[in-house]
């Protein structure tokens, strides 16, 4: 049985849910725009299910690799950037990275278009050395991210010229707030635990990580625990969710030799995924490539 990937017609992917496939139409709805819009697959859900799979030991093999790669093709813009879905959304760097993961785990990229992708995220760096969701758009922690670890997917790091590398070092690191110890995700905003992962992991891509004060942003990290659910929020006191439990542990888990009396399983930056999944990951590659 194949895992079901969606409407293969308007190009496969995942939903984010299989309720959505039974949403009830009235006679007057049921017309293709409608079932589109309603019902298609969406790029971060094929990207966190396609990962989800790898991290349970899954081989790839019931996935609609064609309808995936069909729905890559149908989302990407002329800028290069992606939409998230063909029933209509956004484009921006969110889903470069979304069609650069999906591409790299089934290592086949002969449905993203990799000189505009790589075009749109230089013409995404912004005056400041980091880069934003499009040309023009303020430098953030979370579109630098993606835009950086798309490069890395795409073995196009190189595409940054040094200039440009130590601008973004630069303003990666500015972004560890000396006085509460995490990092921000822009200038004068408060450090918040999810940029653990969203500025550690583009420091480790660049190789910059070891320039981070780990002590500070441990402590940081561990502030935000709520002592009663053991669940860590996005700043000191407030309610524990799950996004920043999980991109708080995943990045401390980037700290090599860490002090804590807890142990971590490091994370692969460029996937967000564990070394350990990342690994099995690697194997199939190697597998497919002997078939
Ligand atoms: C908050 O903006 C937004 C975030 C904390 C998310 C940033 C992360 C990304 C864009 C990466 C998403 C990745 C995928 C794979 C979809 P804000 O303006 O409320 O936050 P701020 O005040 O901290 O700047
Ligand atoms: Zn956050």
């Amino acid at each position: 049985m194949q895992v079901p990937s969606n409407c293969g017609k308007y190009g496969g992917g995942f939903r984010g849910g299989s309720s959505l496939s039974s949403i009830p139409l009235k006679e007057d709805m049921k017309s293709k725009d409608t079932i589109i819009e309603l019902d298609c697959g969406h790029i971060a859900m094929t990207y966190t299910a396609l990962a989800s799979l790898v991290i349970l030991g899954d081989d790839l093999s019931r996935v609609d690799r064609d309808g995936i790669q069909n729905h890559i093709r149908l989302l990407q813009c002329e800028d290069g950037s992606f939409y998230s879905s063909v029933g209509g959304s956004e484009n921006d760097m969110r889903f470069v990275y979304c069609a650069s993961t999906i591409c790299y785990i089934l290592q086949d990229f002969s449905a993203l278009n990799i000189e505009p992708a790589v075009k749109y995220i230089q013409k995404s760096i912004s005056f400041e050395g980091g880069l934003g969701q499009g040309p023009f758009q303020e430098s953030h922690g979370g579109p630098t991210f993606c835009g950086i670890a798309s490069l890395y997917l795409m073995g196009k790091l190189e595409a940054l010229n040094h200039l440009q590398k130590e601008k973004l070092v630069r303003w990666l690191l500015l972004r560890q707030n000396t006085e509460e110890g995490g990092f921000n995700g822009r200038p004068n905003k408060p450090a918040d635990t999810c940029y653990t992962y969203w500025v550690g992991a583009t420091l480790k891509l660049l190789n910059a990580f070891q320039f981070v004060d780990k002590k500070l942003l441990v402590n940081f990290v561990l502030s935000t625990q709520d002592p009663i659910t053991g669940g860590l929020g996005k700043y000191i006191g407030v309610n524990p969710d799950g996004m920043h439990t999980y991109l708080g542990l995943s990045g401390l888990s980037l700290i090599e030799n860490n002090s804590l009396d807890f142990e971590l399983n490091p994370v692969e930056p460029s996937l967000n995924i564990s070394k350990r999944a990342f690994k099995h990951l690697r194997d199939l590659h190697e597998k497919w490539k002997q078939c």
